[in-house]
């Protein structure tokens, strides 16, 4: 009995201690940690991290630049940008953001390997500036972003004013693998999109008149939708097996020229028009305001503007190399290359 009662004792001594282990190793790890962030105060190490993809293209890297100053400086969220480059540009980057305002991100530079479009990509489209390889980046993103499960992508060309927070909580119905603006969304774009004569139909982007396209059952007038900005879910996007589609429809389009050419954006925009028919969730539009670049003559009202969360300069007339409207409201946000290679305005200077 005695023994016994022994025994007990010692298992009851062995259990505290164990927890007292427990517990220091508890405490120790978060007095570590907290050392390690060095943010003290801040218990926003805590929340989720919210990855943010965009591009960094050589002759257009200010672009990216003033985008990420955007968002970082308009949130408190944990966001961490990866920003894509091609091989030879990635130390030109990596020097930009650590010699400016931007070393107090938090960034991953990642490779873009464009050998993986080998054979995907016709040639001959009337802007040579849509093939970059960069622009086929968000075609990739699960090979890029391996540890979350939601991601936001943006174009270069974009400046956001609202907290990304916003953006990142935008609802995915279950089983979609994206969200994307609605071409059709906002009545007051619709008097920019008719005053510039721009397409926003399945129409101005496949060529209806080839029986692959026919083939497929989409009505020419189905709404378009942009993919300058996307929120993705990457579980859904493998299970689903997108990047696989879309370099499908990349590989039939070299063999068949299925896409019509002529308009803007069409290039990246065509295979996603069709891979995400029909199934796709919905960005608040004030989340995506376009045609910034499309006319150098139509212009938002300012008030709209100040309201808008994220304006996109898609079309032809960027802010930073030449006329473009609106350009105060992107260059409030530039900031120069440390390198000196990159300037603004090439046509006024
Ligand atoms: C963490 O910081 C505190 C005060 O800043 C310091 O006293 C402590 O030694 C540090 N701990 C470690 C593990 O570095
Ligand atoms: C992503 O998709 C998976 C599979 O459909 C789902 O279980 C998960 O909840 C989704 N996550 C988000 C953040 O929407």
């Amino acid at each position: 009995m005695a023994l016994l009662r022994k025994i007990n004792q010692i298992l009851l001594l062995l259990l505290v201690l164990t927890l007292c282990m427990i517990l220091y190793n508890k405490v120790h790890k978060g007095s570590t940690l907290k050392n390690e962030t060095d943010d003290s105060e801040s218990p926003e190490e805590l929340e989720e991290e919210i990855p943010v993809v965009i591009c960094a293209a050589a002759g257009r890297m200010g672009a990216a630049m003033a985008a990420i100053n955007s968002i970082y400086s308009n949130t408190d969220a944990n966001v961490l940008f990866y920003v894509i480059g091609v091989k030879n540009t990635l130390s030109r980057i990596r020097k930009w953001i650590e010699n400016s305002k931007l070393r107090e991100i938090k960034f991953k530079i990642v490779e873009f390997n464009p050998l993986v479009l080998k054979g995907k990509i016709r040639p001959d489209a009337l802007r040579p500036e849509l093939l970059h390889p960069l622009n086929f980046v968000r075609f990739y993103l699960p090979l890029l972003i391996q540890k979350h499960e939601k991601v936001i992508y943006l174009d270069d060309d974009v400046i956001v004013q609202g907290d990304i927070q916003e953006l990142y909580d935008t609802k995915l119905t279950l089983g979609h693998a994206a969200a994307f603006s609605d071409d059709c969304d906002l009545p007051s774009t619709h008097e920019m999109v008719r005053s510039v004569g721009m397409q926003n139909t399945y129409m101005g982007y496949l060529d209806f008149r080839k029986k692959t396209v026919k083939d497929l059952g989409i009505s020419p007038s189905t709404c378009s939708f942009n993919p300058g900005v996307i929120v993705a879910n990457m579980t859904e996007w493998k299970h689903q097996r997108i990047t696989k589609q879309l370099e499908k429809w990349m590989q039939k389009n070299v063999e068949e020229n299925l896409y019509s050419s002529s308009l803007g954006g069409g290039v990246a925009t065509s295979p996603m028009l069709i891979v995400f028919h029909g199934k796709y969730s919905s960005i608040n539009p004030m989340w995506h305001i376009r045609h910034l670049g499309w006319s150098t003559e139509t212009r938002y009202s300012e008030h709209f503007l100040q309201e808008a969360k994220l304006l996109h300069w898609n079309g032809r007339h960027k802010p930073w190399d030449s006329t473009s409207v609106h350009t105060d409201l992107w260059k409030s946000w530039y900031i120069p290359d440390p390198s000196g290679k990159f300037k603004l305005n090439r046509h006024d200077s």
